[in-house]
């Protein structure tokens, strides 16, 4: 069964002390949930209106207050007003059901309908941008983030997935599936790309762009899935397997993204394991949400394109933080089109994260 070795993807531990609100489950009656999916809300206390909502999925042994400590989503959301929805996997494992048919099928049940139920309750009732949803999560979070992208394209513009398989790989009766976690399921580009089409027959409309993370030595869902994770994608969005750019060493040292026009991005770490640690103002970044700022800012809603991709021009963010005073702590102080301080309030220093963003850490 089920390994639980270093499922962990905790990177550092971060103090939510500083955080404008707190973390709260969802009482409301959001619709079906039919493995009663618990969810829990970050709201800060300034939102961006309309509001991005970001759905964060942890990993296997997790839980939706784990990931919410674990990661800085919440930090960044008080920085830049959008919310974040953090379920939590309603079985012993801490596992995502990202196998059976119901989860895998638009509108078929399971996990995945209660999390685009309490989406569509977000965005009927608390000024959620029906427009700007996303997913990310890592590993089986990561998984299911895949899931989200393959069955409800119609409710997300875009995921950002650390560690993960394609959608469907884990399709059949049991929970773990050694095949596709040793990146022994191989299929043609044509195969992935039907599989996820599968998850909402019929649908013609925008698809999710798609931003996956994967380490060269990962020994719990081998690296052959970032290369079937690419086939899967660039077939969804009939584009050539040849990256259209592939920069090194970005956004740090090992790292390589590779870009296959700007709806996909394949992101590899050399020498890195399970899981691949979280990048989130990288992952913000890919959403579009990096120059967003509570109080009716609407952020970019251009496709900021990281790295270099031939032929094309990268719009870069509006930034419209005030100059001369100093940037807060998770402030950003600097990037491509950024016009405000870059000098962070003590104690904290300003760290590249990547040519668009550095941020005070
Ligand atoms: C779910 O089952 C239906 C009916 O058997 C099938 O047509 C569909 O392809 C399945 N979906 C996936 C994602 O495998
Ligand atoms: C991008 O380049 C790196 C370094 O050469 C390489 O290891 C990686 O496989 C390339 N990525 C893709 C998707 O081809």
């Amino acid at each position: 069964m089920f390994g639980f070795k270093a499922l962990f993807a905790i990177s550092a531990l971060i103090s939510v002390n500083a955080l404008t609100s707190t973390l709260q489950q969802i009482t409301a009656n959001f619709g079906s949930n039919p493995n009663n999916v618990q969810m829990y809300l970050y709201k800060p206390t300034a939102l961006a209106t309309p509001t991005p909502l970001i759905v964060a999925m942890h990993y296997c042994t997790g839980t939706a207050q784990a990931y919410f400590q674990g990661t800085n989503l919440a930090q960044l959301a008080d920085q830049h007003g959008f919310m974040v929805i953090y379920p939590n996997a309603p079985r012993s494992g801490g596992c995502w059901d990202v196998n059976t048919n119901a989860t895998l099928t638009h509108n078929g049940g399971s996990d995945s309908l209660g999390i685009a139920n309490v989406v569509r309750y977000a965005i009927a009732n608390w000024g959620v941008d029906a427009s700007r949803v996303f997913a990310t999560g890592t590993s089986s979070g990561a998984m299911m983030t895949n899931v989200l992208m393959g069955a409800y394209p119609d409710i997300f513009a875009a995921g950002s997935l650390y560690s993960g398989v394609p959608y469907g790989c884990f399709e059949g009766p049991n929970a773990w599936n050694s095949q596709c976690a040793e990146g022994q399921l191989i299929q043609t580009p044509q195969q992935w790309g039907d599989l996820a089409r599968s998850g909402y027959p019929g649908y013609t409309g925008t698809r999710p762009k798609v931003q996956f993370w994967h380490g060269t030595v990962d020994t719990t869902l081998y690296p052959q899935n970032f290369w079937e994770e690419i086939k899967q994608w660039t077939n969804v969005f009939g584009v050539s397997q040849t990256p259209t750019s592939n920069v090194t060493n970005d956004p740090q040292a090992g790292y390589s993204r590779a870009s296959f026009g700007p709806n996909v991005q394949a992101i590899l770490a050399q020498g890195v394991g399970h899981t691949v640690p979280e990048h989130e103002t990288d992952t913000l970044n890919w959403f579009g949400l990096s120059a967003l700022t509570p109080g009716g800012g609407t952020g970019s809603t251009t496709t900021t394109i990281i790295g270099t991709t031939p032929g094309t021009t990268s719009t870069a963010p509006t930034s419209t933080a005030p100059s001369g005073a100093t940037a807060p702590h998770w402030g950003q102080c600097g990037g491509i089109g950024w016009t405000g301080s870059t000098v962070c309030v003590a104690p904290y220093t300003c760290k590249v994260s990547n040519a668009y963003y550095s941020q005070c850490l």
